[in-house]
């Protein structure tokens, strides 16, 4: 066995520590090289490991190029073309959601501006519209009413809309969070990463154009529900929402009160049937109390996630403790059958 791991940043890091500290065969490889199929081969690689990003337009470009032509050659790879062909693309996460019958919030897609502008004149409002990319709630909107729909619908077949947030993007609500002097001096040093997330999104992210994605709005969540599922064990924790908004997701709002264990019981079936070894599910809440999907990724932020202090474990016994879900990524990807 010998595993190459991307030489990057976020859970590669993470993955690097733990291969040097249990004396496991690797080499770190750069994913970008030109060589890096040779470079594989050469090295007699079984596994390998890459923590891309949906900030990088560069990955989200040619990420999956490599780790699923690796795939193709007998190479296991983290992530798979299970886990990750959906990634930061809402779009194809209905299609795969409603082939496993997942409870996913009703989504609607088009490809032509007037089968959309005929649609818009018929449904209730209002309807959360979407970009398929994009992350802390950036590209999500509330459409009132037929005409705001209109002029989405008009703007995405003729214009295009950019996918990148603004360099302020949020700032009342980060400010809000970060509460004390020193939580804002903590933010504070976050922002120069932020702002080079950003400028590279900016930069290399084209416009979205040529289709429109909506779903049904459901309304009075206060929260919604970021489930984990990673080497078959899952938790989850509340993100409420920005105050006088419906989006929870990229506030920085947590939660940690117990989650409702038919909610884990959803995210551990609908993890086994789309065979990922780790998914963060979205959820909210509809008025008749049942959970439903509004997104799937494979890779997610473990800043809040990392203070959960309950686990369903792989037998789904409730467990005290915290989940290290970069080191449950590479142990299950080393030990179980997961490709
Ligand atoms: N269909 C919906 N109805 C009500 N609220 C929604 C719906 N979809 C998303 N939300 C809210 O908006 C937030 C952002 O949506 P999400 O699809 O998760 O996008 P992002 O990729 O930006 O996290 C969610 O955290 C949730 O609070
Ligand atoms: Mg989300």
């Amino acid at each position: 066995m010998k595993i190459a791991i991307h030489d990057g940043n976020g859970w590669n890091k993470r993955w690097i520590q733990y291969v040097k500290d249990n004396n496991i065969p690797y080499i770190l490889v750069d994913c970008y090289s030109n060589d890096i199929i040779s470079i594989l081969k050469n090295n007699y690689v079984t596994h390998l490991m890459w923590h891309f990003s949906h900030n990088l337009p560069t990955d989200i470009f040619m990420a999956r190029n490599i780790l699923f032509s690796a795939q193709q050659s007998g190479i296991k790879v983290y992530p798979d073309i299970n886990s990750s062909w959906h990634f930061d693309d809402k779009v194809s996460q209905k299609y795969l959601l409603e082939c496993i019958e997942a409870p996913l919030v009703p989504s609607h897609v088009f490809y032509d501006e007037n089968k959309a502008l005929e649609w818009a004149k018929i449904v209730d409002y209002p309807k959360v519209a979407k970009l398929r990319r994009g992350a802390g709630s950036y590209n999500v909107k509330l459409l009132k009413n037929n005409k705001e729909a209109n002029k989405y619908i008009k703007e995405m077949f003729r214009i295009g809309i950019k996918p990148s947030p603004g360099y302020l993007a949020d700032v009342k609500t980060k400010m809000k969070v970060a509460g004390s002097i020193s939580g804002v001096v903590k933010r504070l040093k976050k922002a120069p990463k932020f702002f080079k997330m950003v400028y590279q999104s900016k930069k290399g992210f084209p416009k979205e154009k040529g289709y429109v994605y909506f779903q049904d709005f459901i309304p009075d969540n206060t929260c919604d529900y970021r489930i984990i599922v990673v080497n078959s064990k899952v938790y989850g924790m509340k993100r409420m929402v920005r105050e006088g908004d419906f989006r929870a997701s990229g506030a920085g709002l947590f939660d940690y009160s117990e989650i409702d264990e038919n909610i884990i019981n959803i995210a551990r079936n609908m993890a086994n049937k789309l065979n990922m070894l780790s998914v963060a599910f979205d959820f909210v809440i509809d008025n008749n109390n049942e959970p439903l999907i509004v997104e799937i990724s494979y890779g997610f932020g473990t800043e809040g996630s990392s203070k959960v202090k309950l686990y369903w474990n792989e037998h789904n016994e409730k467990t005290l403790g915290t989940i290290d879900a970069p080191y449950e990524v590479i142990t299950g990807f080393l030990t179980n059958d997961f490709l």
